[in-house]
């Protein structure tokens, strides 16, 4: 445990990555995969929050194309985050972890209401808890839910893990001779136009002085060596 540089953390993973090689739904051996990261972690002592995205399964954005209310859509997209927190708690507890699924809107027949300091004992025994349902909010996204719980619970930093492995100075797929931050200020990020997160989220963060990590889940052994401090990803902090 002294070797690891965090003790409480919030894992933030998108729902698309959970695709895997798929066009929709959930890829079970990246959920697998996952999972296999995340017990490395529990194994360390290490105390786990995870917020999931939904957008595998539906995008609040896409709603307005398809003729549904934006407000409606986002309420679909809360949902999906639901399906998603109920795959990985199955797969979770199936690799030997315990879970605990909070959702900010309550349906209680599959998952316990959100209330924070339910949440913080949790963590405290060791239980992996899954946040649900994004914010319980039209308009706020999972990466704006991920902050918001990652203050209340106080966190020591967001782990925000993507399929690219931190913030460049140009987008990598167009410009080769874009270079990876180790580490960056929020101030950097926003006067340079960078795009780490929204700004609902990437405020939230800025001013509550929680450090974000942006790293590639999809590479094994990068959760771990993440939370002993390894040069991974890009480190945003004030
Ligand atoms: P402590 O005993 O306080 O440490 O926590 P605990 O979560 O073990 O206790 P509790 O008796 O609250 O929960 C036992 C099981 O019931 C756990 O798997 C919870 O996830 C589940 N549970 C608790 N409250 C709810 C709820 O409102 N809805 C659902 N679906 N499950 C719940």
């Amino acid at each position: 445990m002294s070797q690891l540089k965090y003790k409480r953390v919030l894992l933030k993973l998108s729902g698309e990555a959970l695709m895997g090689q798929q066009q929709y739904g959930i890829d079970p051996h990246r959920i697998a995969q996952y999972a296999q990261e995340i017990k490395k972690a529990i194994d360390k002592g290490i105390e786990i929050a995870i917020v999931i995205g939904g957008g595998n399964i539906y995008r609040g954005l896409q709603a307005s194309e398809t003729g549904i209310d934006r407000v409606q859509g986002d309420y679909m997209g809360m949902m999906a985050t639901v399906i998603n927190g109920m795959a990985l708690q199955d797969v979770l507890e199936n690799h030997g972890m315990v879970t605990r699924l909070m959702s900010a809107i309550e349906m209680k027949q599959i998952c316990e209401p959100y209330i924070r300091r339910k949440a913080v004992r949790h963590l405290e025994k060791n239980r992996i808890v899954i946040f649900a349902a994004g914010t319980g909010n039209p308009y706020f996204t999972t990466d704006t839910a991920a902050t918001l719980r990652a203050i209340e619970v106080e966190a020591d930093v967001i782990l925000k893990g993507t399929r690219v492995d931190g913030v460049y100075s140009a987008d990598p797929e167009k410009d080769k001779n874009a270079t990876r931050y180790e580490r960056i200020s929020f101030e950097e990020v926003y006067n340079r136009g960078l795009s780490v997160m929204d700004m609902t989220a990437f405020t939230l963060c800025k001013e509550n002085n929680l450090p974000l990590i942006i790293f590639d889940m999809n590479q094994e052994g990068n959760l771990l060596k993440v939370l002993k401090g390894d040069s991974i990803g890009t480190l945003v902090n004030n």
